[in-house]
């Protein structure tokens, strides 16, 4: 297996959300994804801790909690406690950055800077000894569903040299409009942890997908 794969919950029918959460975890999820959005730093409304902690009692998976909304160091303490492995919160969302990758290593967990499409990942560069991973948005947060946007295969390479620069400690994530076609780029780009919402939530067999993707091919 090359690459680790985290299905984004924000793609499942949540009318039967524990039964949503075991196929993936069956099919070899790597962790699962948590889009969390505040309807002020993306404009969608998703779900948010009591649901993280209910969802907790379902699965053995790490939680990898993406944070879309501002003033992140608010609620740190409370995704911790709801369950989350790893937070991502965005660059664009906040100032205090060190600030908040210091409150999430505090708990043990692992540190995780979000780049949108229209910033560089350069301003990565400078959070590289704290953090634990990297996550290049492909896609303009906010919504599933989308197509990928390929300019941001420029932030991959980008993330990738960062993380050179640690002796890849770092992986870089990839979020939004990843499916089987469009996978090689990011791979190529240098992508390690694919985040897919619609592609394995639609399939009839996310088993295969989720095996495909893992291959990168
Ligand atoms: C977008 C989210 C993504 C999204 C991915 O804001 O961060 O995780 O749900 O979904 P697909 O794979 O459908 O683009
Ligand atoms: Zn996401």
């Amino acid at each position: 297996m090359k690459y680790k794969v985290a299905p984004s919950l924000l793609a499942a029918d949540f009318s039967c959300i524990n039964e949503e959460i075991s196929k993936v975890e069956k099919a070899g999820a790597d962790l699962l994804h948590l889009d969390v959005m505040d309807g002020v730093f993306v404009n969608n409304i998703s779900f948010g801790i009591p649901v993280i902690k209910t969802i907790r009692k379902c699965t053995k998976l790490p939680f990898d909690v993406h944070l879309m909304i501002i003033d992140p160091i608010k609620y740190i303490d409370q995704f911790v406690d709801a369950g989350a492995d790893s937070i991502s919160f965005h660059y664009e969302a906040c100032s205090n950055h060190e600030e908040v990758i210091d409150r999430i290593k505090s708990h043990g967990k692992k540190a995780c800077l979000a780049i949108s499409p229209e910033t560089s990942a350069e301003v990565a560069r400078k959070f590289k000894d704290k953090l634990d991973m990297l996550l290049i948005m492909t896609v303009r947060p906010g919504f599933g569903g989308q197509k990928l946007i390929e300019s941001t295969l420029e932030n991959i390479k980008i993330a990738k040299d960062i993380s050179r620069e640690t002796g890849y400690r770092i992986p870089v994530q990839v979020d939004g409009g990843i499916n089987r076609e469009t996978l090689h780029l990011v791979t190529e780009a240098g992508a390690e942890i694919i985040v897919v919402g619609n592609a394995i939530f639609s399939s009839d067999n996310p088993k295969e997908v989720i095996d495909y993707l893992k291959e990168g091919k």
